[in-house]
């Protein structure tokens, strides 16, 4: 509703209590700022006589009114006077002596002569810069504006606000880092952490390593999707010049973002040792990665050249990057090669390395390679930052964690007293999955991480004392590109989960809330089509939500969505247009039916959400589960097997459930007896993802819910190296006969398989739809 308002209601609002809300709403933006006051009094008329003034000899200040002289330029279609001489009426005034003990805080006020933007320091200005920047954009292109009366204070929560971007798995341009620098800008994230170096691509000129690049930064052709074994035949590469990463690093410096170069090791390292065979335990036959996954090939310890190497790179990045941190990877580094390598082992014994109840010897040889890297980062005036593995084998001394594969290492961190910063895939991963229809979706690397689940997400965990509270310094959201082609997708994958990410770090808690923010974005996405963005417009389209009644044995069905316009819906396989029914309440299924819906008005039509729903003996009756899913993949629990609805390899999305170290046994109840004769459940195997099946699966049926008959047991074999995703539909046939129970048992693997990246630790197993017959 917010700024849409005629200018004759507008002055009856300004006159009326309901008008302190509207005044205050025209500054409500992304992220959400801590404190807008409304004051009384006429508003600034912003037009093309107005100037911009920032005082004299202030380069930093002189350099933010250029961008908010461009920024109203796009906005507003005038070109401001920018002046360092003094002026009383009709200026925006840039200063930066805002007292603050919050370095990136600023006061914005707006009055019939001026609007002040007053940071604590300049990058405080340049958010209220980008506040009035995001205010003007999101309103009508008017060469002459309002801005009515205000004082605002704000200041972000946490101090590090990162955005990550793997430009190893597919290059970006430079041309396309400095408009997703600009993106981080516009949602006030201050960290880029620019992942540089992986398996399928060295992506940084290093001068005393030239092959590098000559032969590191390229590949020769790239995995088809999820299509294990076949390739595209195209050749991929590219990298950044020293010159180009200072002009990068240069450019968001100009923005207030910090950038934190990202070399990963000792694992994701295959294009270095492509480039020079001898840094690896095995000393030839490597090539760059074509394919995605975690490769056993990493850096040798054993081998002093290793070090040599990295503190070689590092020698000549540590001039390029003016960041205090530096990132070192650590993460998915098996350690299959130091095991069998003669170079490692002589290492470990050197060095004394034991295993112990918690951790092996290769464990700690990684331990010690980190430590030592951090070591000589140190003594550059560097710190380091790990991802959360380095906690395994004991931390390097000063490090700071990066928490992916949960908030749990975080904790671990930060009670140790390490610095941490929390980037779960449970909640930050923009590579995953951000709609449940994931068919419709361009192929994702799995995962489910939806616009609500980012905005839910908060970054200290319950139980911290103080101390350690303070020391989770921040959040990011990490994109890895394995499937993250072109510029395009990438912004769609961005945006706008950015958006909410943007409100999780900077605005406080206490302040957030998700239909409120809803109400914001649909303004904010305003922004994304000036600026010329690709984004996903999901709070536009049709959004599901299911629920199970079991009571009633029925299925019912919500449709929700952000747009303004209403949905309209079938039930008969048919296109939903103007003239189908117009959804008004929840919709009741208790056969199969696929229903189509779509959010329509005169001149838009949403993409089409479709749901087929299937339904048999089992649909929508009461099912109790012996273990309790995992929270990951926990969904509706038991009742997401008996909902209708068939999961797909989109594993993550809530058609499925998975179970961790525990066996899945399930008891349906038919209700009464009833003649059955077929009984089937799907698996999904994904050994990248640790997900592998059951190794039986056994149905047994009960007229009384006590005494059970086996009516069918099958032992199931584990997947094998080279294996891609896979769904498997379990089925037992049998002679028909009178039941009112049904038991699935299907126990899970204990251990991850040898052949495997990460063999004898506990499996996945994932299960979904079953269907009695
Ligand atoms: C990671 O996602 N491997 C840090
Ligand atoms: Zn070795």
């Amino acid at each position: 509703m917010k700024k849409h308002i005629s200018s004759l209601v507008f002055l009856f609002l300004c006159f009326s209590v309901l008008g302190q809300t509207s005044k205050d709403d025209f500054y409500k933006t992304i992220p959400l700022a801590q404190n807008i006051n409304s004051v009384s009094g006429k508003p600034f008329v912003l037009s093309s006589i107005t100037k911009i003034y920032s005082p004299k000899n202030n380069a930093g200040l002189k350099q933010i009114a250029v961008f908010l002289s461009e920024y109203i330029e796009i906005a507003n279609g005038i070109k401001l006077q920018i002046t360092n001489s003094p002026v009383k009426e009709n200026a925006i005034v840039l200063e930066n002596n805002f007292k603050d003990k919050n370095s990136e805080a600023y006061n914005f006020t707006a009055n019939q002569n001026q609007v002040v933007i007053n940071g604590a320091t300049s990058a405080g200005t340049f958010y209220g810069v980008q506040l009035l920047r995001k205010v003007l954009l999101e309103n009508e292109t008017k060469s002459q504006i309002e801005l009515p009366a205000v004082e605002i204070t704000d200041y972000p929560r946490f101090a590090y606000r990162g955005m990550h971007l793997d430009v190893a798995r597919h290059f970006a341009s430079v041309e396309f880092v400095k408009k997703y620098i600009d993106l981080l800008a516009l949602h006030n994230i201050n960290t880029f952490h620019w992942h540089l170096t992986d398996d399928q691509g060295w992506r940084v000129e290093i001068k005393k390593y030239p092959k590098l690049t000559q032969i590191g930064a390229f590949r020769n052709e790239t995995q088809v999707g999820k299509q294990v074994g076949v390739y595209d035949g195209k050749p991929h590469g590219g990298f950044y010049t020293q010159e180009q990463i200072k002009e990068v690093v240069a450019y968001a410096q100009k923005r207030f973002i910090t950038t934190i170069p990202e070399i990963d090791l000792p694992g994701h390292m295959v294009a270095a040792l492509s480039s020079y065979p001898e840094l690896g335990c095995v000393g030839e036959g490597y090539e760059v990665y074509k394919k995605w996954g975690v490769s056993d090939d990493v850096l040798c310890l054993g081998n002093e050249k290793t070090f040599t190497f990295l503190e070689g790179v590092f020698t000549e990045l540590i001039p390029l990057f003016p960041a205090k941190y530096f990132h070192i990877g650590g993460d998915e580094c098996p350690k299959k090669r130091w095991e069998k390598c003669p170079k490692c082992q002589t290492k470990i014994a050197e060095l004394g390395l034991k295993k112990d109840s918690k951790h092996s010897a290769e464990e700690k040889l990684q331990s010690y390679c980190m430590s030592r890297i951090e070591k000589f980062l140190n003594a550059k005036g560097k710190q380091v930052i790990g991802w959360d593995e380095i906690l395994e084998g004991g931390i390097a001394p000063n490090a700071t964690i990066m928490s992916w594969r949960s908030t749990q290492a975080g904790i671990e961190a930060v009670k140790q007293g390490h610095k941490a910063i929390m980037t779960p895939s449970s909640h930050v991963y923009f590579d995953y999955y951000q709609s449940t229809d994931a068919a419709s979706e361009p192929l994702a690397i799995g995962g489910f991480t939806n616009l609500e689940r980012v905005y839910s997400f908060e970054p200290i965990p319950n139980g911290l004392t103080e101390d350690e509270r303070k020391l989770v310094i921040g959040a990011q959201a990490n994109v890895w590109r394995e499937y993250i082609k072109s510029d395009a997708q990438t912004e769609y994958m961005v945006l706008p989960r950015l958006a909410a990410l943007s409100e999780v770090v900077w605005t406080n808690a206490d302040k957030k809330n998700y239909g409120n923010f809803l109400n914001r974005l649909s303004d904010f996405l305003k922004i994304y089509d000036k600026l010329k963005c690709n984004y996903a417009k999901h709070i536009l389209e049709v959004s599901p939500e299911y629920k199970v009644d079991t009571e009633n044995g029925q299925l019912i069905l919500s449709l929700k969505t952000s747009s303004k316009s209403p949905i309209y819906y079938t039930i008969d396989g048919s296109e939903p247009t103007l003239q189908s029914k117009k959804y008004s309440e929840s919709l009741i299924i208790n056969s199969a039916v696929t229903v189509k819906a779509a959010v329509i008005s005169e001149n838009y039509k949403s993409k089409i959400f479709t749901k087929k729903f299937e339904f048999n003996k089992a649909t929508a009756k009461p099912i109790v589960l012996e273990n309790e899913p995992v929270d990951r993949y926990r969904f509706n629990g038991g009742k997401t097997l008996v909902d209708g609805r068939t999961g797909t390899t989109a594993f993550s999305t809530g058609d499925w459930i998975a179970l961790y170290k525990d066996d899945f046994e399930a008891t349906i109840d038919l209700k009464f007896l009833q003649q059955i004769k077929e009984v089937s459940m799907n698996t999904f195997t994904s050994p990248n993802d640790w997900i592998f099946g059951p190794k039986q699966f056994q149905v047994l049926i009960s007229k009384d819910g006590i005494n059970f008959t086996p009516v069918h047991s099958e032992d199931l074999k584990i997947a094998e190296k080279g294996d891609g995703p896979k769904i498997t539909n379990l089925k037992a046939v049998f002679v028909e006969q009178e039941a009112k129970y049904v038991k699935i048992k299907a126990p899970i693997f204990e251990k991850i398989p040898e052949w495997h990246y990460s063999a004898g630790q506990p499996t996945f197993l994932f299960v979904d739809e079953i269907t009695i017959n």
